[in-house]
Parts: C-alpha cells; sequence; structure tokens
C-alpha cells in the first residue's frame, strides 16, 4: 500500500494534509523517515510512525450513517448516487460497503463497514436481528392492524412474513394518517410497504431508527455518519455470534 493512502487511511486527514506532514517529515516507516507518498509498506508488518506515535492500522472499520433520502444502499450505481458517494476521505478509502438495504426514499440507521464477516451475520436469517423503523402512513392503524401484524401475515404476492410488533404513535382521524413503530426480524424487499400495502395501507414516510442493539445517534444529521462507538461496536458483535 502507497504511504500517503495508508495514513489518510488510518485517519490523518485528506491526501492534501498527508502530503504536508511527509513534507515536514513528521513520518517515519520502520525506523526510517520517508517523505514520498509514494513509498510502498505493508501495513500488517511496517511499523508506521508519526512524530513519537506508533500508529495501529485497523484492518476494519465501522460507522453509522444517518442516510438521507435519495441515495440508493449500494456501492456503484450507473444513474443514482450511493450512499458511498455521501463519504470523505478517510472513510472514502475503506471500501466500505452498507449491511443490508434501505430503500432510495427510506432514511435513517445504515451500518457501513469493509467487514464482510460481521455483516453477513448480521444479515442472516438464522440471526433475526430486529430491525425498528418509524413510519407516516396513509391510512388509519387500530389495535386489529397491531394484531395481523403480531401473526404471521400474507403478503400480496403470498409470502409469509414472520411476525412483527407495531406500536401506534399517533392518528390524525381528519387527515386519515397514522405515525407508527414498527420492528420486523427479517429483512424481505421493500417489507414494511408491502406488509402495508397487504392491509390496503401505503407508508409514506420510513425511517430506520435502530438495528439490533444499534440505535440511530439522534445528533447525527441526514447525510452524516459517524464511527461507531467501541461499546457499540462489541454489543454488535455479540449479537451476530
Ligand atoms: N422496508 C421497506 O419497505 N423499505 C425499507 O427501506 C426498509 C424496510
Amino acid at each position: 500500500m502507497r504511504l500517503d493512502k495508508y495514513l489518510a487511511t488510518v485517519g490523518l486527514g485528506t491526501r492534501s494534509e498527508v502530503k504536508k506532514l511527509l513534507r515536514k517529515k513528521s513520518v517515519s516507516v520502520d525506523g526510517e523517515v520517508i517523505t514520498d507518498g509514494k513509498f510502498q509498506l505493508d501495513p500488517a508488518i511496517s511499523q508506521v510512525m508519526v512524530g513519537q506515535k506508533v500508529l495501529i492500522y485497523q484492518n476494519y472499520y465501522y460507522y453509522m450513517l444517518n442516510k438521507p433520502k435519495g441515495v440508493v444502499s449500494a456501492t456503484t450505481d450507473k444513474v443514482e448516487r450511493t450512499v458511498l458517494d455521501l463519504l470523505v476521505e478517510p472513510a472514502s478509502n475503506q471500501k466500505l460497503f452498507p449491511v443490508g438495504r434501505l430503500d432510495k426514499d427510506t432514511t435513517g440507521l445504515l451500518l457501513l463497514t469493509n467487514d464482510g464477516a460481521l455483516s453477513h451475520e448480521l444479515l442472516s436469517p438464522k440471526k433475526h436481528v430486529a430491525k425498528t423503523y418509524v413510519a407516516q402512513i396513509a391510512g388509519i392503524v387500530t389495535p386489529t392492524t397491531c394484531e395481523i401484524f403480531a401473526s404471521s401475515m400474507t403478503l400480496k404476492n403470498g409470502e409469509k412474513t414472520k411476525p412483527a410488533k407495531l406500536k401506534i404513535l399517533t392518528v390524525d382521524e381528519a387527515h386519515e394518517r397514522s405515525v407508527i413503530e414498527i420492528t420486523i426480524t427479517e429483512g424481505k424487499y421493500h417489507q414494511v410497504k408491502r406488509m402495508f400495502a397487504a392491509v390496503g395501507m401505503k407508508v409514506l414516510e420510513l425511517k430506520r431508527l435502530q438495528m439490533g442493539s444499534l440505535k440511530l445517534d439522534p445528533k447525527l444529521k441526514r447525510g452524516d455518519y459517524r464511527p461507531l462507538s467501541k461499546q457499540e461496536l462489541a454489543k454488535l458483535r455479540h449479537e451476530s455470534l
């Protein structure tokens, strides 16, 4: 790996900030001061220091993103902007991908990582990792709707769902609108929208609040992201075992 890429990846700033560090002769690799960003090193073997500080090369990265509308949960797309287009260095260099998918018009919690094993485990249908959403619904959600969702319901294409927990937050009878919270333990395509379609209602707004123990940080603005804390990551890892 090139030294300038390594330095940007471990969080020492953008490529141009990294260049400045190199020019100041602040960076050494295996005891030798290196000023050329093109210098090649092996992150698993080389000891890189900035000043007196030894850098730790972290192989895996984990971020929570507050996904805005209008971007797709993919790594590349020929037409649409993707969630990766929201990232700046160093995250944009870390080969991240989204864990699961949110629809283009869905907002909220999306985990980004380069840890394929953890992603695989969290998405495994066997793990039943719970996902909680808040949604605005066109229609009046009643306790009967909650009972239907709590039993195994059949979607329009005949697929059956696992029981989901539906909580009514507010109902505006005059405008036929409801705000609800729903927790599902599977990840079928457009699942929440299709569950409401099956009872003749439409999801107008959908936001994910939680995945397993990981809660969307209320301080994160739409489009912003931050690394997971050690505690958040430890809990997620535990759930994926
Ligand atoms: N269910 C949906 O319908 N859409 C999402 O983005 C997530 C869950």
